[in-house]
């Protein structure tokens, strides 16, 4: 038999090869997602893992599945976790996971493992994956080592490892749990864990300091078709790419910070530290876009549904027909969400400048504040009186008219 496991290079997933051998007796098949983490020595990889004990590396490149049909829906749905977390490596759990799901059938693997410790900073991590295995091929054996060896700490797994002849790579670690991919980069740990500390100016990597950001403001131009943007400044860009120019640009000028309290998984809080240059721009431009194109009622009910988007999305359950169908209700009311947002980047601000779209509501014969046809002042005294009629009736009841 063969096992499926997500592989990094790290310490932790390359003594995680020789457990398994030796544990359950398997071939083991490594796999590496790329979903714009930025991987380190792609070429040595291989070999890496091989001296480790795996029978194979699979390398695939997810970015623009990642960003397309995992990112792109939940920016148009709206999605945010407790007002501020864009869910960068929410999103990316379910995306790794159905990769491996599909390598599992295409080399034959009867089981699936991952790294995820499901401690500290990490408790979230194998609920996102394993959800995603159960609901894509229940079959699965699902192999969490973390909650079965003695292996405890750096200390543990260095040891293990020379015992088994696996050469311990060299990457120090940093102070900070991070976690990065295209649309963002997190922080959590070390001095953060003080809720009022004030992170360092040294922490941050893909925005610079919004202080030391360019003294002048940069224009720029979002296209969105059916509430997915599709082009930067008039050039049309693939999904992964037109992030990755947004992150570049957003990068340069500050964009994108949040510095949050999040409610964890499980309950407890936990501070965190988010840099989402691009995702931000795309963020404002999306939501200004339905401004014209989407009215009172229907936003509210969209908006409130965004809310319980987020939350399924954060919880792992990304493969839940529950989000799904909220997904064909977004694909549905965002389908004339059309046109174009000019915006305005300065030290570390994303400001709207400017919104049109051909399905645009807005009707500035009607919406002007000269009188004019359509709308007529006088019809407003019958509305009036009609509009407030429960509150005359209840004003009546209460001076006994
Ligand atoms: N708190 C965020 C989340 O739950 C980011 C977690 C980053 N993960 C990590 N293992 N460092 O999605
Ligand atoms: C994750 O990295 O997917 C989970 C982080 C957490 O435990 O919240």
């Amino acid at each position: 038999n063969k096992v499926v496991l997500a592989y990094s290079g790290g310490l932790d997933t390359s003594v995680i090869v020789p457990w398994l051998r030796e544990n359950y007796g398997c071939d083991v098949v490594c796999f590496t997602a790329d979903v714009g983490q930025g991987i380190r020595e792609l070429e040595g990889l291989e070999q890496k893992a091989k001296a480790s004990g795996a029978c194979q590396l699979v390398v695939k490149d997810l970015k623009e599945e990642f960003v397309g049909e995992y990112i792109f829906p939940c920016l148009r749905a709206g999605a945010i976790y407790e007002r501020k977390y864009l869910l960068g490596t929410s999103m990316a759990r379910p995306v790794i996971a159905k990769a491996m799901v599909d390598i599992a059938r295409e080399v034959g693997a009867d089981a699936v493992s991952h790294g995820c410790t499901g401690k500290g900073n990490d408790q979230a991590c194998p609920v996102r994956f394993e959800l995603t295995f159960f609901a894509l091929n229940p079959k699965l054996n699902v192999v969490a080592p973390w909650r079965e060896w003695d292996i405890t700490g750096r200390e543990d797994a260095i040891e293990y490892a020379k015992k088994h002849n696996v050469p311990v790579p060299v990457t120090k670690k940093s102070i900070y749990s991070r976690d990065r991919n295209l649309w963002h980069l997190s922080h959590e740990g070390d001095i953060l864990e003080d809720p009022a500390n004030e992170p360092r100016k040294d922490m941050y990597m893909m925005t610079v300091d919004p202080e030391d950001a360019p003294n002048k403001p940069e224009y720029l131009e979002i296209g969105i078709e059916s509430g997915l943007p599709v082009s930067v400044n008039g050039k049309e860009l693939s999904p992964a790419f037109l992030l990755a120019e947004l992150n570049e640009i957003g990068g340069r000028h500050g964009v994108g910070r949040v510095d949050m309290v999040e409610n964890r998984l499980v309950g407890m809080k936990s501070r965190g530290v988010y840099e989402t240059p691009g995702g931000t721009i795309l963020f404002t431009a999306v939501q200004e876009l339905e401004s014209l194109t989407i009215d009172r009622e229907t936003m509210q009910v969209k908006d409130s549904l965004a809310l319980k988007y987020a939350e399924l999305v954060y919880a792992g359950r990304w493969f839940d027909p529950l989000r799904e169908s909220m997904d064909a209700f977004m694909e549905k009311i965002t389908e004339t969400t059309t046109g174009s947002v000019t915006l305005k980047l300065y030290k570390g601000s994303v400001t709207v400048t400017g919104r049109k779209s051909p399905y645009s509501l807005y009707r500035q014969d009607i919406s002007s504040f000269e009188n004019s046809v359509i709308y007529d002042q006088a019809d407003a005294a019958g509305f009036i009186r009609l509009y407030g009629l429960p509150m005359r009736v209840r004003s009546m009841l209460k001076q006994g008219i």
